[in-house]
């Protein structure tokens, strides 16, 4: 009897005893659960896409599927591109830096159901669109199956959403539904630069107008550099990267590589082969002065209306073995100008160019001081033409106007010689 009771208090009190740690843990559970509602809930909100890198310039978020689960339900596409453009928070936000996001119906519409195809690009097809309001657009389709369309998507949207510049590209619109990404883009008459450089059909471009094109250019670039905050390298600019309106005012276009730099060393290199900068070919490190080296090639380009897959480069070291600082540059001039061009001018801009691509960067200019240079040799020009009509009867002037008539005269372009009386010796 006495064993029977002794052994009753000890079960009950081991049972009353656990019953209390386990009353004890259960609250404790509830308490945690009702102080932070995520947890226990790990697994659904997986399901939800997650950021995994931020642009760096922007506080919107660019992100990848991939920490997913598989016991994750997979989002739709088109959800994940709403989460991807708006971010999770950003519900009802229809467009990125306050870029309008299209309709896919509008422009399927717009560009007769994806017919006006006028360019096909490296990561997809160009578009001519004419929207309901009149205006003429650039509708840039990324191939979906793409990835590095996709990044280029991301950046293109977020990076030139902050950019303004009359010598850039503007992007109007974007449009991110049932699985197509599209960049709307100002619609540029004139095309690129390379297909008025090496298409025999076109009129050549005049000495004069390759020298403003250069100035156009440099001012794009001297903006990405110097003028945006925080600033940007383009990393491919090529003459199919330059894009010229209705004046033949150019443009620079195509920021898909454009990025704040991450160095890596197993990065892959990015750029277009004949455009990049040794330095940045061995040291991985891409700056702004390996923008200021394709920029010199792109004025060799101007100069010679040679690619670089053409040996531009090879035919430019072979005539400065016989250039001597400022002269003998003119071996190397287009044929297509026919001979028809300022010597000493075509001297400056390729001792320029020649600056630009040398193998230290350190050696380069920068992007400021070619706008000046190229300002300054615009300048000079305007005034020996001034000075000419002032100097010459008047029927003399306009008959030498005959002689030598513009291949655009319809082109009304207006250098500005704004801030240009500090000028640099580059
Ligand atoms: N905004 C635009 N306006 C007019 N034509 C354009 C525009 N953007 C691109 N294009 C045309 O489409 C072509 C392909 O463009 P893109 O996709 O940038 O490829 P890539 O730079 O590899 O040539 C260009 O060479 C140009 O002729
Ligand atoms: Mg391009």
């Amino acid at each position: 009897m006495k064993g029977v009771s002794w052994g009753l208090i000890v079960g009950v009190t081991v049972g009353v005893v656990i019953g209390i740690l386990l009353a004890t843990v259960a609250l404790f559970c509830n308490w945690l659960r009702k102080r932070n509602p995520q947890i226990g809930n790990s697994s659904s909100r997986r399901a939800y896409t997650v950021p995994i890198r931020t642009n760096g310039v922007d506080t919107c978020t660019v992100l990848s599927d991939s920490t997913t689960g598989q016991e994750s339900p997979r989002i739709p596409e088109e959800n994940s591109i709403s989460l991807w453009i708006e971010g999770p928070k950003r519900k009802g936000v229809i467009s990125v830096s306050g870029i309008p996001k299209y309709a896919y119906k509008d422009l399927q519409k717009a560009t007769s159901n994806f017919t006006t195809l006028i360019g096909q690009g490296a990561f997809g097809p160009v578009y001519k669109a004419q929207m309901s309001t009149g205006e003429i657009v650039a509708v840039k389709v990324l191939a979906t199956d793409s990835k590095q369309g996709e990044k280029e998507f991301q950046t293109e949207v977020l990076l030139l959403g902050r950019l303004h510049h009359r010598n850039l590209v503007n992007l109007v619109g974007y449009c991110a539904e049932k699985g197509q990404h599209m960049l709307i883009y100002v619609y540029m008459e004139n095309g690129s630069l390379a297909s008025h450089l090496y298409n025999e059909h076109k009129v050549p471009l005049s000495w004069d107008l390759r020298i403003n094109i250069a100035l156009d250019v440099a001012r794009g670039l001297e903006y990405l550099h110097d003028g945006a905050i925080p600033s940007v390298v383009h990393r491919d600019i090529k003459s199919s990267n330059i894009l010229l309106d209705r004046t033949m005012r150019a443009r620079v276009a195509d920021f898909g590589l454009s990025r704040e730099e991450i160095v890596s060393r197993h990065a892959p290199i990015r750029g277009t082969f004949g455009y990049l900068d040794p330095e940045y070919v061995s040291s991985r490190s891409y700056t702004k002065k390996s923008d200021v080296y394709s920029f010199g090639v792109l004025l060799f380009e101007l100069i010679a209306g040679r690619t670089p897959q053409q040996g531009l480069l090879e035919y430019v070291e072979l005539a400065a073995i016989n250039a001597d600082g400022r002269g003998g540059w003119e071996e190397i001039a287009d044929s297509r100008l026919e001979g028809s061009f300022d010597l000493e001018e075509l001297n400056e801009v390729a001792t320029l160019a020649y600056k630009s691509i040398n193998r230290l960067s350190r050696r380069r200019p920068s992007m400021r001081d070619l706008v000046q240079a190229l300002s300054n040799t615009i300048k000079e020009r305007n005034y020996r033409t001034r000075r000419k009509r002032h100097l010459l009867p008047v029927a003399v002037v306009e008959e030498s106007a005959k002689e030598d008539p513009l291949p655009y005269p319809q082109h009304s372009r207006e250098e500005s010689m704004d801030s240009l009386s500090d000028l640099t010796d580059v």
